[in-house]
């Protein structure tokens, strides 16, 4: 059966907690903004598209108990800075004609279901670039999880394995918060695409020792030169593969180019709390008194990206969108 992040279901949001994934399936209940805002901030729901997808039935939850829409809008812009999914879709449900609960419900479900058909072309656009037999690297969760469904990077992976081609994945643990081990690989699993999971400082022996054909990544913003934001550790996969001579690709659907931004430096990076860091599930692995930098992406400068595959088709350098 697909994944689905979340399901709108009569008058309630059901999430499926991403925190707790994979050793449990719990399902939440959101019934107010406030909770959608809470779910973004901790993570509970994640991945650029998927928290847009989020933040527009938060809108909904919000016009149906009688929110308004600045003061919600406000409160769900706040919730994460750097995908632009999450601004993009608050945007497109406040600049609705109308504020009532079945206009923003209707559009909501229109960013939802474009979100997911967005992916199964990126999937297509993107599988063409995969020749049969070659060892994929991936980092943090780009799949259904991360999206209404099918993925962005994840779904070149999983077009091309519908396809038939005979691929393999080297899914990057994505430390602090692990989403390539725990969630990438719980998507690999049920879909049956074969992988490894790898620590994220494998990624350059296994270059040099000729074990990866190609990168791909995702995004969380994409500046009008091509500069990408995505999980921290995407740049040094980037410079990794340059200097390998691998080719280094990132999907992503329209809703993540932010086109006002003339390069990377000016997209906010969100810094997050020391404790992703210094603890592993709750218990304290670093000395007490650690001071910690946790910046939860970076930017790989668009000259490093041979390819930015979207559903609208491939770009390539020089970019010009
Ligand atoms: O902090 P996260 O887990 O929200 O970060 C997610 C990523 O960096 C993804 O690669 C990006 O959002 C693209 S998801 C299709």
């Amino acid at each position: 059966m697909s994944i689905k992040p979340m399901i709108w279901d009569d008058s309630v949001l059901r999430m499926l907690d991403q925190r707790v994934l994979p050793a449990k399936e719990t399902w939440l209940e959101l019934k107010t903004s406030d909770e959608v805002v809470n779910a973004i901030k901790t993570m509970a729901v994640r991945g650029a598209p998927a928290i847009g997808v989020a933040a527009a039935y938060g809108m909904a939850l919000a016009a149906k108990n009688g929110e308004g829409r600045e003061d919600a809008g406000a409160r769900l812009t706040a919730s994460r800075p750097t995908a632009v999914n999450l601004f993009w879709a608050i945007d497109r449900i406040k600049s609705l004609p109308t504020w009532n609960f079945d206009a923003v419900l209707s559009e909501a479900r229109a960013i939802e279901e474009e979100d997911l058909a967005m992916n199964h072309a990126i999937g297509r656009n993107g599988a063409d670039l995969i020749s049969e037999g070659w060892n994929i690297l991936t980092v943090c969760n780009t799949g259904s999880l991360a999206t209404a469904g099918h993925g962005t990077a994840f779904g070149v992976i999983h077009t091309a394995h519908d396809d038939g081609k005979r691929i393999h994945v080297y899914s990057c643990e994505t430390r602090p918060r692990q989403q390539g081990l725990r969630l990438t690989a719980w998507e690999l699993l049920r879909e049956g695409i074969p992988f490894h999971s790898i620590a994220d400082g494998a990624a350059a022996s296994m270059m040099r020792a000729g074990k990866i054909d190609c990168v791909i990544a995702g995004a969380d913003r994409i500046a009008a030169n091509g500069d990408s934001a995505n999980k921290i550790g995407t740049y040094s996969l980037a410079v990794l593969a340059k200097h390998h001579g691998i080719p280094f690709f990132i999907a992503a659907p329209s809703s993540t180019f932010d086109l006002r931004l003339a390069s990377g430096d000016l997209i906010p990076i969100e810094d997050r709390d020391a404790a992703e860091l210094t603890h592993i599930e709750g218990v304290r692995v670093a000395p007490e008194g650690t001071q910690v930098f946790n910046p939860a992406f970076d930017v790989t400068p668009g000259d490093l990206i041979d390819a930015i595959i979207t559903e609208n088709g491939v770009y390539h350098r020089p970019y010009a969108f």
